[in-house]
């Protein structure tokens, strides 16, 4: 089974504060973090620590550091043969604070967006592929053309991550999952509870997607199916947040739809699917920075904790 994440790759550079400055204020970072970044790759990275076959369609810069991004990338057991080099590798800073609320400062030169073009030229490989996942950080034209092409072939399932304006991109979705933001913004209100959040995915279920996977209030998710989804009835459970001790959110989201994804390929039934991509996700707050760290270790211990709460 093969998965192509197409998204952004940048490189992240993650500095822990007790509190972050003002204006004309400084602040002494006592953690310094750099590494492989973007949401694209954090989920290509999470894939391949999954044990997934992932290959990565993004942009690097044509400089030393898009250099070593494709190096790491190799590292973590990623096919990059789409990747693209051009202009300057994209750049985000994390301002992390004691209380895991962070800041980002980006630069995300145009050049280091997908285009269309882009994504035509790895059609293919898109259509191939058993899962093509999608963020919506990346320009319209170049994810529809992205879901476009994976629909060419019956085959690949679309996973979306964030919140379309654009009906017809949804349309191609087979599954979404969306942050309390996102979530708000794709059902029109601040969704938080169960009852709101099926309102929500019912309408979304209309529009495309078979799962619709929703932030509610707490950290909980909600996912919800319908009867098209491969399980073949509807139904729907609420995934509680289970981590006491947040460092940093950054990059849950992503290792959620990582561990979404790769129970997804490997036929699990939808409550295990959803217990493993929180699980992911959670393994994932523990720590300064987006980078996922699922060992099967990490995730055994937050699969326990999940089905404690869940029995609770
Ligand atoms: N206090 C918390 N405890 C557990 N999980 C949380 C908490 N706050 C947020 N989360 C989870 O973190 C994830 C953040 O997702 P998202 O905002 O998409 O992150 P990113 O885009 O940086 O990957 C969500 O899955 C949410 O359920
Ligand atoms: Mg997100």
């Amino acid at each position: 089974m093969t998965v192509m994440v197409a998204g952004q790759i940048a490189r992240d550079l993650v500095l822990t504060v007790d509190k972050a400055p003002g204006g004309g204020e400084a602040a002494d970072a006592h953690d310094r973090r750099e590494m492989l970044g973007g949401k694209g790759a954090n989920q290509a990275v999470a894939l391949a620590q999954l044990g997934v076959d992932v290959g990565l369609l993004g942009v690097v810069g044509d400089d030393d550091t898009g250099a070593a991004l494709l190096d790491q990338a190799r590292q973590d057991r990623i096919d990059v043969s789409s990747v693209l080099v051009r202009g300057l590798t994209a750049v985000i800073v994390e301002v992390l604070d004691a209380e895991g609320g962070w800041r980002y400062v980006q630069h995300l030169p145009p050049e280091s967006l997908l285009t269309a073009d882009d994504v035509r030229a790895a059609a293919d490989r898109l259509a191939r592929a058993d899962a093509v996942v999608l963020q919506l950080q990346q320009p319209a034209e170049a994810l529809t053309a992205a879901a476009r092409a994976a629909k060419d072939r019956p085959g690949p399932v679309v996973v979306l991550d964030g919140a379309p304006s654009d009906g017809a991109l949804l349309s191609w979705a087979d599954v979404i999952r969306a942050d309390e933001r996102e979530s708000a913004m794709l059902a029109g209100e601040q969704v938080g509870t169960e009852e709101r959040g099926l309102r929500a995915a019912g309408e979304i279920h209309r529009r495309g997607p078979w799962l619709a996977v929703l932030a509610l209030d707490d950290g909980a998710n909600l996912f919800a199916w319908s009867g098209r989804s491969p399980w073949g009835t509807a139904g729907h459970v609420v995934v509680p947040a289970v981590r006491t001790a947040t460092v940093d959110t950054t990059g849950a989201g992503d290792s959620l739809v990582a561990g979404l994804v790769a129970a997804l390929l490997r036929d699990a039934d939808p409550v295990t699917a959803a217990r493993h991509a929180v699980a992911a996700a959670s393994a994932t707050l523990g720590h300064p920075g987006g980078r996922p760290d699922l060992t099967p270790e990490h995730v055994a211990r937050q699969l326990s904790l999940i089905d404690d709460a869940m029995r609770r």
